[in-house]
């Protein structure tokens, strides 16, 4: 019997985004459907925490032209804590450190007060938060620490639409199986896309999150548009033999006009 295709759980059309008067974003059209990670890949300072800072609110990000659908529904004018409740999630590359605020709290907060002891005692084993939880959220984590707090956030909120920012970055080898791990929790990576209800956008440089979560598709940001895509493997390797330059015109990737 034939299964049905996913609905698009994000559809974003020639989104254009500017910080103070320069545009980093021209253009960006991205559709993920119910189910699928997708991967982004592009040169620093390309604007790929943009696209992902943008998706959920943070200010700052302004829309010139464009729009980003969820389930959709036009997230123009909404604030983070709406996408947020709507069912979006990201981990930051760099996330904020907010003193007087423990990070028992905000996993409480993420989980709208629905995780009792025994479940924040799994997220403590599952990502070894130990000391952390009854800490000031990330002051003074270190970068492995900050990322496995990320991870504890998002398994607390299971948002349907998880952003990840580069989260294996800093983490140290052991740990990226911790962080993998928990990814693959929340994506339930393994299997078909049909089997699956959450859906991914994940940055990384190296791939290495790659060795334990099942992507479907990676995109490259380049010049402010998604100039190629691909099988996430290939893609990175395409462009650790060659650089973005020459990744962005090969004629063997599906390009975007
Ligand atoms: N508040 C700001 N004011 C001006 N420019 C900004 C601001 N925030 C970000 N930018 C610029 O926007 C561009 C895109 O930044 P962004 O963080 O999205 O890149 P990135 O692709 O995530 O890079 P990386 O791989 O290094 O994390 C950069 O040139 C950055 O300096
Ligand atoms: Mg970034």
């Amino acid at each position: 019997m034939a299964s049905e295709q996913p609905d698009a759980l994000l559809q974003i059309e020639d989104l254009h985004v500017s910080m103070g008067d320069r545009e980093i974003l021209r253009g960006v059209d991205l559709t993920i459907l119910e189910g699928e990670t997708h991967v982004l890949l592009g040169p620093n300072g390309g604007g790929k925490s943009t696209l992902l800072n943008t998706i959920v609110g943070m200010p700052g990000y302004r829309i010139t032209q464009g729009r980003i659908l969820f389930k959709g529904i036009d997230l123009d004018d909404m604030e983070i804590d709406e996408r947020t409740r709507m069912g979006i999630g990201i981990a930051f590359q760099r996330p904020p450190a907010v003193r007087g605020v423990k990070l028992r709290r905000v996993i409480d907060v993420a989980a709208q007060g629905q995780l009792d002891d025994a479940a924040i005692g799994q997220l403590d084993e599952e990502l070894s938060l130990g000391h952390m939880l009854e800490r000031d959220v990330n002051m003074g984590f270190s970068g492995g620490e900050a990322k496995r707090s990320e991870m504890a956030q998002l398994l607390a909120q299971m948002p349907d639409l998880a952003l990840f920012d580069e989260p294996e970055s800093g983490v140290d080898l052991d740990n990226i199986a911790v962080v993998g791990a928990a990814m693959n929790a929340l994506l339930k990576g393994e299997g078909r896309i049909s089997e699956r209800t959450r859906a991914g956008l994940i940055i990384t440089h190296t791939g290495h999150i790659l060795e334990f979560v099942n992507a479907d598709v990676a995109h490259v940001l380049y010049n402010g548009r998604l100039a190629c895509k691909g099988n996430p493997l290939d893609l990175i390797e395409e462009i650790s033999s060659h650089g973005y330059d020459a990744c962005v015109e090969c004629k063997l990737c599906q390009t975007f006009s």
